[in-house]
């Protein structure tokens, strides 16, 4: 994810620097006069400008003033410029400034006009020289090589002027017949031309040609002169009316040369230069001749590329307008492309901070869990001798040395008593809510169950044979304990652990069993299961004695077929009161043979099961009271058809029945007086009386016959058994 938001960041900074990527070239030009020739040069730098999008032009002009010239081009230098183009009004004196700027490494081009020097980067312009002396061959070659000619000159000291006068000189020096009569200097304006031949002394009528080195100055000496028979022609050959086209055209000017601007070309030096493409030093470009034979055709060429010109500058506004379109666009799309990124870093906050809530949730919970089961394994450490502290000092409390001791020692036993409770509580609130919600139902519990059981029934059951508990618990003081509060009352056995447990109850078959659930070798839950699977052991009640007092935990006890839950510490009353309620709501078959109906006992069950024991709880399981009264219905079925099918046979015996239902002689005789109150020969001897009465109501047979059938071995034994479990004799039948 970090990897996307970076390759997206750089995308972005990637697209937003693409819409100024070019370095901008600030170019200037210092142009030494203002005039047509210099405006239309002007003029074609800037349509070259239409193609490069990263130039910038700053235009000059000295007004042909050599100290305001090297004033603006000092000031360009000073706006940081990256090139200089320059046409020098006069060599002599602007040269220096320009090789200054050339020293400071700014790229110069000179154009039209020169320097002195070399400090320039390129020259770009017509060979005014070549063009002086083209200007003398077709002069001479008019007059036919003889005659008079006038030289009106340009600016003193700029180049051009120097050059096209030594180019004209050397051409006429080749005609002995021609004569320059004078060379009058001009600069090249129309009204230097004028006032130069104002104040020529010399004499004007002969003068058959007069070659002014522009088309002005030329035109200006033609209004000067103003005579028939004297010939002018000059340089430029500009377009457009009153220009030196025009004015070839209209004879004003015999001849002119077109001196070419080509700004277009000027500035792509300027750029391949700025570029560090390759370029020359010298470019010259190339002149023509105009005469009244192509200036008419130059006029009209000139004016479709006028026309043209104007279409390219309505293709560049257009396109200018679509660039700003464009840039608005891109300006669209970034802002954009940054609300995504804005929108995803977002996304991803929001997403890495609910992983992370999440991940605390989790942690919190694990916290919550482990810290539970820290409570619980503390709390279960505690309980235990807090158990072995509450339960002997509420007996204590009980006896004689106490009650009779002084109010000191009272008072003392008290303090004892109090703050062991305490102790509990303490421990108590150590847990949960759900812990609290189990002990107020072990409180609710004692007061149910309380008190504990009259001492009619207690005599009753030492009249009987005391009933076995069976004690499973790993602290041998918690079994040391639970014997001294079951002793009285029980046949007290004692096992270490699940495993020992499961064996002994096995062996014994105990009335009860009170288990712990935390154990070595097997637990009180693996117990309990067994315990309730097992045929020999299925009917004994089990009470879970645990310091486990989640309520989960309680269910899980519930799960495994536990009859009852305790947690500790307990109340030994209430230990107490549980087993004897468990022991006495046993569903004990009193008549298996002749009284209740096994099968409409089975059928009543399945009527009832929704208001059977624990049909309410949400944690019905295999073990629950409801199936596990199924199970010993169906187990009394089996063993009373069994005695039903065999009672003819005297040697029939409580052995040979054990074996045929999977039980030793021991297992099946506590099995079933846990089941029926009554032993299986007991068992067997009604079922043998029950069937021999029936048989001597129904059937014509002896006493002895029916003695004999239902498997007496003596008639005087029958007889003597059936008077004592009916009040009659079998004879009165
Ligand atoms: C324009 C001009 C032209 C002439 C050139 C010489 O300023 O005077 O008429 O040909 O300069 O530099």
């Amino acid at each position: 994810m970090r990897k996307t938001i970076l390759y997206l960041t750089a995308l972005i900074a990637l697209f937003a620097s693409c819409t100024k990527s070019e370095k901008t070239y600030r170019i200037a030009v210092s142009q030494c006069s203002e005039d047509i020739w210099r405006d239309k040069l002007n003029n074609e730098l800037k349509i070259g400008t239409y193609f490069h999008d990263n130039v910038e032009l700053y235009f000059a002009s000295a007004d042909d003033s050599d100290e305001k010239q090297i004033e603006q081009i000092h000031q360009f230098v000073d706006d940081g410029i990256d090139l200089l183009i320059v046409a020098p009004n006069q060599v002599a004196t602007v040269s220096p400034a320009i090789d200054e700027v050339y020293d400071m490494g700014i790229p110069v081009i000179v154009f039209d006009r020169k320097t002195n020097s070399e400090k320039f980067t390129a020259y770009i312009g017509a060979d005014n020289f070549e063009m002086g002396r083209l200007m003398g061959e077709y002069i001479a070659t008019q007059l036919k090589g003889k005659g008079c000619v006038l030289e009106i000159m340009g600016l003193k000291g700029s180049s051009p002027a120097i050059e096209r006068h030594n180019g004209f000189e050397e051409a006429i020096s080749n005609y002995p017949d021609i004569k320059i009569v004078a060379s009058l200097q001009g600069d090249w304006t129309e009204e230097s031309a004028i006032k130069a031949i104002k104040a020529y002394k010399g004499d004007l009528s002969n003068i058959d040609f007069v070659f002014g080195q522009n088309d002005r100055m030329a035109v200006g000496a033609s209004k000067a002169i103003s005579q028939s028979g004297t010939k002018y022609c000059g340089i430029d050959g500009l377009p457009g009316e009153g220009n030196g086209l025009a004015c070839v055209r209209d004879s004003i000017l015999d001849a002119s040369y077109i001196y070419p601007t080509h700004g277009d070309e000027v500035l792509q030096l300027a750029i391949n230069i700025l570029e560090g493409k390759s370029y020359d030093k010298e470019n010259p470009l190339m002149a023509s001749l105009v005469t009244r034979d192509n200036a008419n055709v130059l006029l009209l060429q000139n004016e479709e590329m006028v026309r043209q010109g104007n279409n390219l500058d309505q293709l560049h506004l257009r396109s200018d307008a679509y660039l700003h379109q464009l840039g608005n666009q891109r300006i669209v799309l970034i802002l954009a492309a940054a609300f995504i990124f804005l929108l995803l870093i977002l996304m991803v906050i929001i997403y890495r901070y609910h992983l992370q809530k999440a991940r605390i949730q989790e942690e919190r919970t694990q916290m919550e869990r482990e810290q539970l089961d820290f409570y619980t394994q503390v709390s279960h450490e505690l309980r235990t001798p807090l158990t072995l502290i509450e339960g002997p000092l509420s007996q204590l409390a009980e006896t004689k040395d106490i009650q009779e001791a002084g109010a000191e020692a009272s008072g003392l036993f008290a303090i004892i008593q109090r703050n062991t409770h305490q102790l509990t509580q303490l421990i108590n609130k150590m847990l949960n809510v759900q812990a609290t919600g189990s002990i107020d139902d072990l409180t609710a519990s004692q007061q149910e169950t309380s008190p504990i059981a009259k001492p009619a029934e207690t005599e009753q059951a030492l009249a009987d044979e005391l009933s076995t508990v069976l004690i499973v618990d790993d602290n041998a003081d918690i079994r040391a304990y639970l014997r001294t509060i079951l002793q009285d009352k029980y046949q007290v056995n004692e096992a270490a652990d699940g495993q020992q447990g499961l064996a002994i109850a096995n062996e014994i078959v105990p009335d009860l069993i009170v288990s712990d659930v935390m154990m070595p070798v097997m637990n009180g839950l693996e117990f309990c299961q067994r315990v309730k699977s097992g045929t020999a052991t299925s009917h004994i009640p089990v009470i879970l004695l645990t310091a486990r007092a989640l309520s989960h935990h309680q269910v899980e006890g519930y799960e495994s077929g536990a009859d009852a839950y305790i947690t500790k510490p307990f109340s030994a009353d209430v230990l107490l009161a549980r087993i004897d309620n468990l022991l006495k709501s046993r569903h004990q078959l009193k008549n298996l043979f002749g009284g209740e109906n096994l099968e409409l006992r089975t059928e009543k069950y399945d009527n009832q099961s929704s208001t059977a024991p624990y049909a309410e709880s949400n944690h019905t399981s295999q073990f629950s009271p409801l199936s596990s009264q199924l199970k010993e219905d169906s187990f009394l079925i089996k063993f009373r058809e069994y005695i039903e099918k065999n009672m003819a046979d005297s040697d029939l015996s409580v052995e040979t029945i054990g074996a045929e239902l999977g039980l030793s002689r021991v297992q099946l005789y506590r099995k079933i007086k846990a089941l029926t109150g009554q032993s299986p020969v007991e068992l067997l001897r009604t079922a043998r009386l029950q069937k021999g009465r029936k048989l001597l109501q129904t059937a014509d047979k002896t006493v002895s016959e029916v003695a004999y059938e239902v498997g007496f071995t003596a008639p005087s034994y029958f007889t003597k058994c059936f008077k004592d479990e009916f009040g009659i004799s079998p004879s009165d039948l």
